[in-house]
C-alpha cells in the first residue's frame, strides 16, 4: 500500500509547479527580446505570478489543516530532514518570490499596471516610490536563485527515492 497526499494537496502541488516553471520560462525568453517587446511576455509573467501567490497561500492554509502521509520507514532520518527543510523552504518562497514581484511591479513609478490576465487591475494600491520597487526588485532578483536550486535538489531527491531506493515515492504527489 503506498501512502499519498490527499487530492486537495496534489492539485495544489501539481498546479502551482506548472505556473512556476511557466514564470521561470516566460521570463526567460522575455529576456532575448528587445526592451518593447518583453512587455508582451511579462505581462502573463506578472499575471502567473500573482496566481501563484494566491494560490500558494491558500495551500499553505489547507497545509496546516491536514498532514502529508508517513514516509517510507527505510527512508533515513537526515534525508527526511533535508526533504521537510526544502518544503519548508519552498512554502517561504512560492510566497515571498512573488509578493516581492507585485510590489516591485506594483511601486515603480514608469511601470504599466498589473493587469490579470485582462480581467482586472492588480496593481497594489501602495502609491509609487522608487525605494519601495528597488527593495521589492532586489528581493525578487535574490529570492528567485534558491527558489529555481529547490527545484533541482527537490526533483533529484524524488527521483533518487524512486530509482535508486526503489520506493514508489513519485507516486505519494502523483494525481
Ligand atoms: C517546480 C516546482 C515545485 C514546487 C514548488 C514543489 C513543492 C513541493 C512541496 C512544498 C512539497 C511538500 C508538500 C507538503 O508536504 O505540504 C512537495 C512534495 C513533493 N513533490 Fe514537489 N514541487 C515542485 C515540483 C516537483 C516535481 C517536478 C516533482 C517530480 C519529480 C515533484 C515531486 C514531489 C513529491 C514526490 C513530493 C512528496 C514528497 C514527500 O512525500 O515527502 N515536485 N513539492
Ligand atoms: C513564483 C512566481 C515568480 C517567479 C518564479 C518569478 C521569476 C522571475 C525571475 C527568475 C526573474 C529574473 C530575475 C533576474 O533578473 O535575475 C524575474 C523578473 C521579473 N519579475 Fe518575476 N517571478 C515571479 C512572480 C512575479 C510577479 C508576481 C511579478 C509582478 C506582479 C513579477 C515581476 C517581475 C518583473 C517586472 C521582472 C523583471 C525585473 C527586471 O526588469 O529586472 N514576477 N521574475
Amino acid at each position: 500500500m503506498i501512502s499519498k497526499y490527499g487530492k486537495v494537496a496534489i492539485a495544489f502541488h501539481w498546479l502551482i509547479a506548472l505556473l512556476v516553471i511557466a514564470n521561470f520560462v516566460l521570463v526567460s525568453m522575455a529576456e532575448d527580446l528587445p526592451r518593447e517587446a518583453r512587455g508582451a511576455l511579462m505581462s502573463p509573467h506578472k499575471a502567473v505570478g500573482v496566481a501563484i501567490l494566491l494560490l500558494s497561500v491558500a495551500r499553505l492554509f489547507w497545509r496546516f489543516g491536514h498532514k502529508p502521509p508517513p514516509l517510507p520507514t527505510s527512508i533515513p532520518a537526515w534525508q527526511a530532514g533535508l526533504g521537510k527543510f526544502v518544503h519548508l523552504l519552498f512554502y517561504f518562497l512560492i510566497i515571498a518570490v512573488p509578493l516581492s514581484g507585485w510590489l516591485m511591479a506594483s511601486a515603480h513609478p514608469q511601470a504599466p499596471p498589473v493587469d490579470f490576465f485582462g480581467l482586472f487591475d492588480a496593481t497594489l494600491p501602495l502609491g509609487k516610490s522608487k525605494e519601495l520597487a528597488g527593495f521589492g526588485h532586489d528581493a525578487h532578483e535574490i529570492l528567485t536563485k534558491p527558489l529555481f536550486l529547490l527545484i533541482l535538489l527537490h526533483i533529484i531527491g524524488a527521483l533518487k527515492h524512486q530509482f535508486a531506493d526503489r520506493l514508489p515515492f513519485v507516486q505519494r504527489m502523483w494525481p
